[in-house]
């Protein structure tokens, strides 16, 4: 079970970011250094999931996207695309009744019905399980690429100025954001991408308009809840200005 908050141990009078999205990268890489297949690797990083919903549990983070498979990552080896399925499964299926006890709420977010069906049903029984709880929001981008995103919410908008339902002076930024699939859910406050690597990849293009972006060398499978702790340390000490003068 996850402790509760210690939000209060941050000795900052900012507030903690209550949206906290990951690119979790550097599983191959930590699988070259031990010398392990790239499998083992994406194992290992699965595992460090469970550090950051911990490290964003204790900090008081409301919401926490994790960027697990690319629409891009469709076209790995397909061996590499079986086992990222095979380990998307076997999370589901131990993880989700955990996640429910601790009070926190799931959500997926991009093209899912590219994913096998077994694990559709999987995500949907756990959206609808998970669905009261209010403790953190964890979101999952799985088959996710934002331009297909913000395309799919262009399209959705057209078809409304078509029918008639929108008036073409009525698309609004606020619009915009509702069509997408992060739909009620706030932007990112702060961006952390692991392994050194400094490029967004095509994730949260429109919602990261005024993020924080931190980029750590540590590669993800040594991801751990005290380096969480240690990034929010850090977003606590940037001043955000939203484009106006201090
Ligand atoms: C990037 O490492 C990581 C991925 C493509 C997948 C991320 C997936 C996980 C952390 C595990 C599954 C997640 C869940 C929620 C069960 P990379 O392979 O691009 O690493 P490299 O750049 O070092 O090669």
């Amino acid at each position: 079970m996850v402790p509760d908050t210690t939000s209060a141990a941050y000795s900052s009078s900012q507030s903690v970011p209550q949206h906290v999205a990951v690119i979790m990268d550097g599983n191959g890489r930590w699988a070259v250094r031990e010398k392990v297949s790239r499998g083992q690797g994406h194992k290992k990083g699965s595992e460090a999931v469970r550090q950051a919903i911990e490290g964003a549990v204790e900090a008081g983070v409301s919401y926490l996207t994790l960027y697990a498979f690319s629409s891009e990552n469709w076209n790995r080896p397909q061996e590499e695309v079986s086992d990222l399925m095979g380990l998307l499964r076997f999370y589901l299926s131990r993880e989700i009744k955990r996640l429910h006890k601790e009070g926190i709420k799931l959500k997926v977010i991009g093209h899912r019905e590219r994913l096998a069906e077994d694990i559709q049903k999987m995500v949907a029984q756990a959206e609808a399980l998970t669905a009261d709880n209010s403790r953190l929001t964890l979101v999952i981008a799985l088959s996710y690429g934002a331009r297909e995103e913000i395309t799919e919410a262009a399209k959705h908008i057209a078809a409304k100025v078509q029918s008639g339902d929108v008036a073409l002076e009525d698309i609004s930024e606020d619009l915009v954001s509702s069509s997408l699939q992060t739909k009620g859910i706030p932007d990112p406050d702060l961006i952390i991408r692991t392994s050194g690597e400094q490029r967004l990849s095509n994730f949260l293009l429109w919602q990261a308009a005024y993020a924080e972006f931190l980029f750590l060398d540590v590669l993800w499978p040594d991801f751990t809840k005290e380096i969480f702790h240690e990034a929010v340390q850090n977003y606590l000490t940037r001043e955000r200005r939203y484009g106006a003068r201090p």
